[in-house]
């Protein structure tokens, strides 16, 4: 299906937890990878709407593979989308020309998983922080430097390391680099995916500690993508879940982990935590997602409704608090 105003319905039944405006906003959003190579094709994504307020984190959630890398692609326009709309800040990014989106990057930025591979090797950090300087040209070339220490000291490192390469670092401080990075620009909004999942668990809380205080200082708005549920109920306001391309939950985080209504979002929650990320990758890649993953792939058992998920058919959004919804097939009698 795609849920057309159906699932636009369900972002706006679910508004922001906080009283504040609205930064983000993703209606129907649909991403369609097409056949290659005898494997068919990938719905990766399916009729996704959510807004994020300023200074809000949505975390997303999901197994591997549902679509949440794709999904924050497609948001930050890095991944073209086959369905939706896309506003930030009030301006419709789906299809605006390419040097208007150029400016708009500047709003919108990236901090991905692995601090080692998305640093430039050969690059010095002083190198590394300038570039996007230079690329939207928001300080004058005489400023760039006194912006890189400035940069430096916001993400607690000392701006005298500079002149050094990215390996002369450890992960923690490779991701505190990809994150001045990320807000050399001041951009409003920031897509964090998986932003800690490849450090030690006490650089982990560290990274996490430093987002949420950039966050408040900053007003920064988070999609908070990771696997750990723990860290995410950590840092979210809001929690959407998400299965086979679709959000399946979405809520406040008090609601979604004290509440979890879909079956999926409740096996989520009881899942034994995977101590071996890259093994669960493996496995869940010998059973490739594909158009029909939402059909063959049902989570079973009942929702809060009371109805068995393992059927098919098309669900529908349905509140069940002014910030809370499931997913659901089933039409409970309205009260
Ligand atoms: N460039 C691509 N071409 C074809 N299919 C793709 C491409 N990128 C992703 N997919 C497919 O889209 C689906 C969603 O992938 P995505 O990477 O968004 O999932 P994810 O939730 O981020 O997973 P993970 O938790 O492992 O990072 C998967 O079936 C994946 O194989
Ligand atoms: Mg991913």
């Amino acid at each position: 299906m795609s849920a057309g105003g159906g699932a636009g319905a369900a972002a706006a039944a679910v508004a922001p937890a906080q009283a504040s405006a609205t930064l983000l906003q993703v209606r129907d959003l649909g991403v369609t990878f097409p056949p290659q190579r005898g494997r068919p094709a990938v719905r990766a994504v399916d009729a996704v709407s959510f807004d994020i307020g300023r200074g809000e984190t949505l975390g997303l959630v999901g197994e591997s593979g549902s679509g949440k890398t794709t999904t924050g692609r497609a948001v930050l326009q890095l991944q073209s989308a086959s369905a939706g709309s896309v506003r930030l800040m009030g301006r419709e990014l789906m299809g605006m020309r390419p040097s208007e989106l150029r400016t708009m990057r500047r709003h919108m930025q990236f901090v991905l998983q692995n601090p080692y591979s998305s640093l430039n090797p050969r690059m010095t950090v002083a190198q590394i922080l300038a570039e996007p300087l230079q690329v939207h040209r928001t300080v004058p070339a005489r400023a760039v430097a006194e912006r890189v220490a400035e940069l430096m000291t916001l993400v607690g490192m000392d701006p005298a390391v500079v002149r050094r390469h990215p390996h002369e670092f450890s992960g923690g401080q490779r991701q505190r680099i990809v994150i001045a990075r990320a807000l050399a620009v001041n951009p409003a909004f920031v897509v964090c995916d998986e932003p800690v999942s490849a450090l030690d668990v006490r650089t982990q809380a560290r990274i996490v500690d430093l987002l949420q205080s950039l966050q408040e200082r900053l007003g920064l708005s988070y999609l908070f993508i990771a696997h750990d549920l723990a860290i995410v109920r950590h840092v979210a306001h809001r929690v959407a879940v998400m299965f086979g391309g679709r959000i399946v939950e979405m809520g406040s985080a008090e609601e979604v982990y004290g509440r979890p209504s879909h079956p999926y979002t409740r096996a989520l929650m009881d899942a034994v935590p995977v101590p071996d990320p890259a093994r669960q990758r493996e496995k869940l890649a010998q059973a490739p997602v594909d158009v029909d993953f939402h059909a063959a792939r049902s989570p079973s058992g009942p929702c809060v409704f009371g109805e068995d998920h393992a059927q098919t058919g098309t669900p529908e959004w349905h509140p069940l608090s002014p910030t809370h919804g499931i997913s659901c097939r089933f039409h409970p009698p309205q009260a």
